[in-house]
């Protein structure tokens, strides 16, 4: 990428416009801040901050036999590969905790994004410090919580396993969303520069009929080009242009609503990490983190939604348009790494396609691995991934265990997702999902989960 100093005099003269003329915010229904002010105000009648259970965790170690996650939420076989079942107790409880640490892992790269884009978003849409723009900020607070707590877990099974991958990795909104070509993946930048390309961006932004061109480009220069430009719309583009442009863009929508949809992401997973907990010996510190971080997560996910779609109705309408398609293509990615089955994910692979649920299981099996527990093992993790490509797998999913946890997680996500596609008109591109359109529709049709699931 060309790094060479870049000069914007059309963005000077629009700062000093800003300065100089009176701010504009987008009225919000004032039913919505009350709501989320009552939320707030409950929730922190008691401190809650999570960082006091990391710090906890971080200094107590992986101990004993307790587990970290249900093991069936483990992106892989457990129970159908020889090798895992052969696995003891305290094994079990290593590759949980790496399961754990990885989960977080990848929640904090994505939740980073919000210290930028939530600031950014509050900034150019609200008047400052009004009840809207402190959701926002108290949001923001939180985050810095919680990446703080899963760093610290992450650090101390990093340190006990002696595994050097870092913490860093890119989230979301650089792109991680369902499946991603290894390509792509390579090729994600997590540092941000002011590049040409945002700058041919920006131009685009005060040409007329600028967005349907730049949606245009998005679809012919491929995926990593989409999320590049998506990333820089809710981030720094933002905080770049005056109030005025962010609002009839909607870019502060544009980020709420791709927010929604990493939202759904961490809910279908995290609500289900630990399933019946009077059945497991869950380690006490790693489910209060859960159980905490579900809870302020809850109330995001309200303001993604009400506050996103404001935002969105109030900019003009080819904006809308232009979100719309972005937000229908981020949907239609989650929907082609989700809606697979591990042997889909299997082959995706070796094919250099690299789902999220698989990533995973990647990187716990990588760490655990490491840990001098495992040394005595057979582990070579092509050789298991190579065996477990000859299994016989059933073209369903069965209503118990993993194949039920995959089924609510399945429904759950084709649920919400369809809230969003009603509420601002997207019509999916049947010939881009397939048969994984088919396995959304069926399972939002699935009253009870008692049944198996036929796949489609
Ligand atoms: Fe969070
Ligand atoms: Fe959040």
């Amino acid at each position: 990428m060309n790094n060479k100093p870049l000069d914007y005099p059309f963005l000077r003269s629009k700062v000093v416009t800003t300065v100089i003329s009176a701010k504009t915010s987008v009225a919000l229904d004032s039913k919505l801040t009350a709501i989320q002010n009552r939320l707030f105000e409950r929730a922190h009648v008691e401190p809650m901050e999570l960082k006091f259970l990391g710090i906890a965790l971080g200094k107590q170690g992986i101990v004993g036999d307790a587990i970290y996650a249900n093991p069936s939420m483990m992106p892989f076989p457990i129970q159908r590969c020889e090798y895992l079942k052969s696995l003891s107790n305290r094994q079990i409880a290593i590759l949980t905790a790496c399961f754990f640490a990885n989960f977080y892992k990848t929640v904090a790269n994505s939740e980073s994004q919000a210290l930028v884009s939530n600031m950014a978003a509050a900034e150019k849409s609200f008047e400052p410090y009004s009840d809207e723009y402190m959701i926002l900020h108290q949001e923001t607070s939180e985050e810095m919580d919680h990446i703080w707590t899963f760093r610290s877990v992450y650090n101390m099974v990093a340190r006990e396993t002696r595994s050097e991958e870092p913490f860093e990795a890119p989230g979301f909104f650089l792109g991680m969303v369902g499946s991603i070509p290894q390509d792509d993946y390579n090729s994600v930048d997590t540092q941000f520069r002011l590049s040409e390309e945002c700058s041919h961006i920006l131009e685009l932004l005060h040409k007329p009929e600028g967005l349907q061109i730049l949606l245009d480009e998005m679809k012919k220069k491929g995926r990593g080009f989409r999320y590049r430009t998506q990333h820089f719309l809710i981030g720094d583009a933002m905080r770049l242009l005056p109030a005025e442009d962010v609002q009839s863009l909607g870019l502060g929508g544009l980020w709420l609503l791709t927010r929604f949809a990493a939202n759904v992401e961490l809910k279908q997973g995290e609500s289900y990490l630990f399933v019946d907990p009077e059945k497991f010996n869950y380690e006490p510190l790693a489910y209060n983190i859960n159980q905490g971080h579900l809870h302020d997560e809850a109330r995001h996910y309200t303001t993604s939604f009400d506050i996103g779609l404001t935002l969105y109705q109030a900019a003009r309408p080819e904006a809308q348009a232009f979100i719309r398609e972005l937000v229908r293509m981020t949907m239609e990615d989650y929907i082609k790494g989700q809606f697979l089955v591990f042997p889909e994910m299997l082959e995706a692979y070796s094919k250099g396609c690299l789902t999220l649920p698989f990533y995973l299981c990647k990187q716990t099996l990588e760490m655990a691995m490491s840990h001098q527990e495992f040394s005595d093992k057979l582990n070579n993790i092509d050789d298991l991934f190579s065996s477990w490509a000859q299994m016989e797998w059933p073209k369903k999913l069965p209503p118990f265990d993993a194949g039920l946890l995959t089924q609510k997680r399945w429904r759950y996500i084709s649920q919400q997702y369809e809230r969003i596609r009603q509420a601002i008109g997207i019509e999916y591109d049947v010939a881009n999902l397939g048969n994984l359109l088919h396995r959304y529709k069926d399972i939002l049709k699935q009253e009870n989960l008692t049944e198996a699931f036929i796949l489609a």
